[in-house]
């Protein structure tokens, strides 16, 4: 299936003003006038694919210990928004089903990525990709799934043939274009910090898009787009809309 990007994507929603991979924040992308959020699925301990960055708990819940240790009974009354403000207190960690519920319902488009604890990747993107599409509608743009983690990207082809997928890569390392045959890659991410004019010219050349995280300056993005990249994610999406457009 064809992809179609916006140049701005809400990294983990609009995480300055709502706190990151909750639907607040995804609520937030949508009023600071973004089309496309990206977002962290990861697994608790029993297998439900849930909305959460890091490996641990404490940094953005008042959980403990690491999600993939955690039944999901736990996670979902674990508290996600006080550490970032009152006014957010009690916002749960979402689960897929309700993530895509309510982006189907924004009319938000979004970028999956895959968290994966060595060992379950081929277990996550079994659970995730089917759930997506049976949940996603057809009508509404086609997503873009995407891992740090090759054998992640490798699980999700298998299940979801069709579908548009990215490696994202700290920096970009010369086996980039094996990978993308491999994997039939319709992006390559990279982190912007390492990312040059050439590499960019490179992946274009080679037909496939360009996506870079996380940018948060005008500047930078302003030189990133002049270079060619597709599409930044970045956690001041409101910002980057007012100046770039979609
Ligand atoms: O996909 C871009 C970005 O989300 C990758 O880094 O650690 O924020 O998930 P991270
Ligand atoms: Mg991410």
């Amino acid at each position: 299936m064809s992809l179609t990007i916006p140049k701005i994507i809400a990294h983990r929603g609009s995480p300055r003003e709502a706190p990151e991979n909750t639907l607040a924040s995804f609520r937030q992308t949508k009023a600071a006038g973004a089309t496309w959020v990206e977002f962290d699925v990861a697994l608790t301990k029993d297998a439900r694919p849930v909305i959460f960055h890091d490996d641990g708990l404490e940094r953005t819940s008042n959980g403990q210990g690491l999600l993939a240790e955690t039944d999901f009974e736990i996670v979902k009354h674990l508290d996600a928004g006080s550490w970032f403000g009152n006014q957010f207190a009690g916002e749960p960690i979402p689960t897929l089903e309700e993530t895509l519920d309510l982006l189907a319902e924004l009319g938000l488009g979004f970028n999956m990525e895959l968290k994966t604890d060595p060992g379950r990747e081929a277990e996550l993107a079994k659970i995730a990709l089917p759930l997506t599409r049976d949940l996603w509608p057809e009508a509404l743009a086609v997503p873009l799934i995407s891992s740090f983690s090759r054998v992640a990207v490798a699980a999700a082809r298998e299940v979801a043939p069709d579908w548009p997928m990215d490696v994202i890569y700290d920096r970009i390392p010369p086996e980039w274009q094996r990978d993308a045959k491999t994997l039939n890659l319709a992006v390559i991410g990279a982190n912007h910090k390492h990312l040059t004019r050439e590499q960019v010219m490179e992946i274009r050349g080679a037909g496939l898009k360009v996506s870079s995280y996380t940018v948060n300056e005008i500047e930078r993005a302003t030189t990133l787009f002049q270079w060619g990249v597709d599409a930044i994610f970045t956690d001041v999406p409101g910002e980057m809309v007012r100046h770039f457009g979609y």
